[in-house]
């Protein structure tokens, strides 16, 4: 067993341990991957600021995610078949983030459903919503998530339409996979896997199957998107499902500082910078590029959050340096899931809270709501006011 100290040793032996197609779903960017791997590759250009005596002994990483007391500002992503990348990997995922003290936010595309996550954890939790067009199964998941006990619903606005991914079309992917020879084959070289699954009854969409009118056995996930995700989207519907939620909504899914001003008027809480880790427009700038021009946007008060492409502490903080008041993580925990189910998602979430704790040290800073823009190194440091 390899020494485990950065999501990189997680994401190796998620792609050991997991089925290509499900493993692949995951890594992969939308077309040439341009904005996948620049959604990273970008926060390289960032630096920090190295200061030095500072007495930096009282560290603090705590601090609040829409009003909930969080022991770091970095939540759980809505990611889509974790129940396929370990067996309920939702609750164990679910659970690693109650123990870790964040939030989880359960996808709508999940293998467990809602009350399965209400059940198995005691920690309040979020839900993911796409916009769909069937009326009466959106009223109903709306109603089962405020019974559930959902706090915050994460309104998805970026998907629509799936941006196409050639290694998830090349796989045949799908949701329990589909048994064509090369699936057959390549689940065969998964036992530990495969058994697993089979050990589990949650092997499909747990939150649609049995629930969606018509929906009895749900096995296509690029047929079920094409059929109901919502194409009319638009911000007057959007605006409506604000309402019939009625509680606090983060709107994902936003990476132009225009339509952040238009969010502004919806009446949701919070942003979600996000370009769905690359997986949909390939060609379209970085969250951590688009987001200082979404700040000045939006104001310095208005909650804004990032996601796609951290994979450390350090680019989450130089995330919140530059304007972001948290940050979800998405492959990073999932590879931990992969790799080790509960374990490998607490300790991605340890990796990550130990680089925060270090960097901000490292930078002279004690306390998470001192990290600002003041942090990052500027070639004009030191200049006179007036150049
Ligand atoms: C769904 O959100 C996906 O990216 O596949």
């Amino acid at each position: 067993m390899p020494v485990i100290t950065e999501i990189e040793d997680l994401r190796r032996l998620h792609q050991r341990r997991v089925p290509r197609m499900f493993y692949d779903y995951v890594d992969v960017g939308a077309w040439t991957g341009a904005t996948y791997r620049a959604n990273r590759a970008d926060f390289e250009a960032i630096l920090f600021r190295q200061r030095v005596a500072k007495n930096i002994e009282a560290r603090n990483l705590a601090c609040t995610m829409m009003g909930q007391p969080v022991s770091m500002p970095v939540a759980l992503a809505p990611v889509g078949l974790l129940g396929m990348q370990h067996p309920d990997g939702e609750i164990h995922a679910a659970r690693a983030a109650q123990a870790a003290g964040v939030p989880f936010t359960l996808s709508t595309m999940s293998m467990c459903s809602l009350e399965d996550i209400a059940e198995a954890t005691r920690a309040p939790f979020w839900f993911q919503l796409y916009t769909l067009r069937d009326e009466e199964f959106l009223d109903a998941i709306l109603d089962r998530a405020r019974r559930a006990g959902v706090t915050v619903l994460v309104l998805t606005l970026d998907l629509t339409i799936q941006g196409q991914r050639h290694k998830d079309l090349k796989n045949r992917m799908t949701a329990p996979p589909k048994m064509t020879a090369a699936n057959f084959i390549n689940i065969a070289l998964h036992p530990r896997w495969a058994l697993g699954m089979l050990g589990t009854k949650r092997r499909s969409f747990g939150n649609i199957v049995g629930h969606a009118r018509g929906v009895d056995s749900l096995g296509d996930l690029m047929d079920w998107t094409s059929r109901q995700f919502d194409q009319r989207l638009d911000w007057g519907r959007v605006e409506q499902i604000i309402r019939k939620w009625g509680g606090p909504v983060i709107l994902k899914g936003i990476n132009d500082p225009e339509d952040a001003r238009r969010a502004l008027d919806t009446g949701a809480q919070a942003i979600l910078v996000s370009n769905h880790g690359g997986r949909q427009l390939d060609g379209a700038p970085s969250t951590i590029r688009a987001l200082p021009a979404i700040r000045r946007t939006v104001g310095p008060d208005f909650p804004l959050y990032l996601d796609s492409g951290i994979q450390s502490g350090q680019e989450a903080l130089k995330a919140i340096a530059t304007g972001a008041d948290g940050v979800f993580i998405g492959r990073a925990f999932t590879y931990g899931l992969g790799a080790m189910g509960e374990k490998g998602v607490e300790a991605a979430l340890a990796i990550i809270r130990r680089d925060m704790d270090i960097t901000m040290a490292l930078c002279g800073v004690n306390d998470i709501k001192d990290f600002g823009p003041g942090c990052l190194w500027s070639d004009n440091l030191g200049a006179p006011a007036s150049t």
